[in-house]
């Protein structure tokens, strides 16, 4: 999985994107690669906000973002136009305390 991402140090915060492999799909690996990203976000670099944009069709990865605690924070309204039809992109994120609060849950 590759990935981009544009960071603000003055806020502390990270957007990110994610570019996997198809052949790679569906075995674990981008639920793995997200929560490794997250506590590296969180405990190495002491961010505090970590957010994305996906598109509201991607349902494979919405599953993967909430299963890792992400949060809907906001719609772009028909902001894309794909294989006939407008979709949202939704933007989403996740907060230091509620990473926290996760990983206690897990422990
Ligand atoms: C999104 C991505 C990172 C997820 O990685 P992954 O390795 O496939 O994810 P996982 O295997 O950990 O989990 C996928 C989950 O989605 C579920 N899923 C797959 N297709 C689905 C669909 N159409 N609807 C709902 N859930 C779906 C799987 O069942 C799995 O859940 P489960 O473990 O409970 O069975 C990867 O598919 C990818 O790189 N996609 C292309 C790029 C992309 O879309 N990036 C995100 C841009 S924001």
């Amino acid at each position: 999985m590759l990935g981009a991402a544009v960071c603000s140090p003055s806020i502390r915060e990270i957007a990110m994107q994610n570019f996997g492999d198809k052949r790679y799909w569906n075995k674990g690996y981008g639920s793995d690669t997200i929560w490794t990203l997250l506590r590296h976000a969180f405990e190495t670099l002491n961010l505090n906000r970590v957010s994305l944009q996906v598109f509201e069709s991607n349902q494979r990865a919405i599953v993967v973002y909430e299963r890792v605690g992400f949060k809907l924070e906001g719609r772009l309204r028909e902001d894309r136009y794909s294989q006939g039809r407008f979709e949202d992109t939704l933007i989403i994120g996740i907060l230091s305390d509620e990473w926290k609060t996760l990983k206690e849950v897990e422990a």
